[in-house]
C-alpha cells in the first residue's frame, strides 16, 4: 500500500505582483484547512519568491521556482542557479515546463542536467513532461513521454529518484480548457511509473509522486484525483485566484487508497 502525499501546485507563470502574491498566500492559508494527505505547493516569479517565503507559516506549504539555470555560477547574465533559489528558500524548483521547451527551446539535456543541479543544493525538482497533440493523434504519446524521462533521467541514482516529482502535462491541454480525461491520465501516468521502475526499480518508483496538469479546474479535479496513480495537480490559470485554486485544494476522492 502506497501513502503518497499529494502535492497541489500553484504555476502563476508570468503573473502576480508581489503585494498579490503575498495576498493570495495569506488568504489561502487561512481559507483551506490542514490535511495531512496533501501538500501545497506555491510556484510564483522569481520576484516574488521571498516576499512569499516569508508569507508562508504553514508547514504544509511549500515554495516553489519555476526554472533555473543548470551551473551552479558563472557567466550567464540573467539567468538564476539552483543554489540562490535554496539560499531564498525554495523546497522545489519546477523544471522542463512545456513553455520552457517549446518556447525558451529546453532539451531533455538540459533539463536532466537542472533536475541533478536542483537535487545537489537538497531541493526537490518537479520535473514536467508532456506530448504535443501531433504525438498524441499520431499514436506516439508513450514513445514521447518515455524518452524525455530516459533522456533526462537516466544516471540519476535511486537515493535521489525517489524525491522526484513528474508532472505528466500534455501540451495540447495546457491553457486550453482541454483536459485529459481521468482514464487517458491515468493510463500516462501508470506509464511513468511503469518507467521509473525500468530506470530504478519498484520501491523507488512507487515512491516518486506523479502529478497531472492542464486545465486543471475545480470541476475535474477530484475525477483526476481519484486515479490510482494520479498524486498531484500542476494548475496554471486556475491557480491564479483563492477561490479556484482552494477549490482545488480541498479535492474530495471516494476514499480510495493509493
Ligand atoms: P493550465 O496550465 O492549468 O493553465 O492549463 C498548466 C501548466 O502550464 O502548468
Amino acid at each position: 500500500m502506497n501513502q503518497r502525499v499529494s502535492l497541489i501546485a500553484a504555476n502563476w507563470k508570468m503573473h502576480k505582483t508581489i503585494a498579490e502574491a503575498v495576498s493570495f498566500a495569506d488568504s489561502l492559508q487561512r481559507d483551506v484547512a490542514k490535511l495531512a494527505d496533501r501538500e501545497v505547493l506555491i510556484a510564483p516569479p522569481y520576484t516574488a519568491l521571498a516576499a512569499v517565503r516569508n508569507a508562508v507559516w504553514r508547514t504544509d506549504f511549500k515554495l516553489a521556482a519555476q526554472n533555473c539555470h543548470e551551473e551552479d555560477k558563472g557567466a550567464f547574465t540573467g539567468e538564476i542557479s539552483a543554489s540562490m533559489l535554496r539560499d531564498i528558500g525554495c523546497d522545489y524548483v519546477i523544471l522542463g515546463h512545456s513553455e520552457r521547451r517549446h518556447v525558451f527551446g529546453e532539451t531533455d539535456e538540459v533539463i536532466g542536467k537542472k533536475v541533478a543541479a536542483v537535487l545537489r543544493t537538497g531541493m526537490l525538482p518537479v520535473l514536467c513532461v508532456g506530448e504535443l497533440l501531433e504525438a498524441r493523434e499520431s499514436g506516439a504519446t508513450f514513445d514521447v513521454v518515455g524518452n524525455q524521462l530516459d533522456r533526462s533521467l537516466k544516471g540519476l541514482p535511486a537515493a535521489q529518484a525517489r524525491q522526484l516529482a513528474i508532472a505528466y502535462e500534455p501540451v495540447w491541454a495546457i491553457g486550453t480548457g482541454k483536459t485529459a480525461t481521468p482514464e487517458q491520465a491515468q493510463e500516462v501516468h501508470a506509464f511513468i511509473r511503469k518507467r521509473c521502475r525500468s530506470l530504478w526499480d519498484k520501491a523507488v518508483a512507487n515512491e516518486i509522486r506523479i502529478m497531472y496538469g492542464g486545465s486543471v479546474k475545480p470541476d475535474n479535479v477530484d475525477s483526476l484525483m481519484a486515479k490510482s496513480d494520479i498524486d498531484g495537480m500542476l494548475v496554471g490559470g486556475a491557480s491564479l485566484e483563492v477561490a479556484s485554486f482552494g477549490r482545488i485544494v480541498q479535492y474530495q476522492t471516494p476514499g480510495e487508497t493509493k
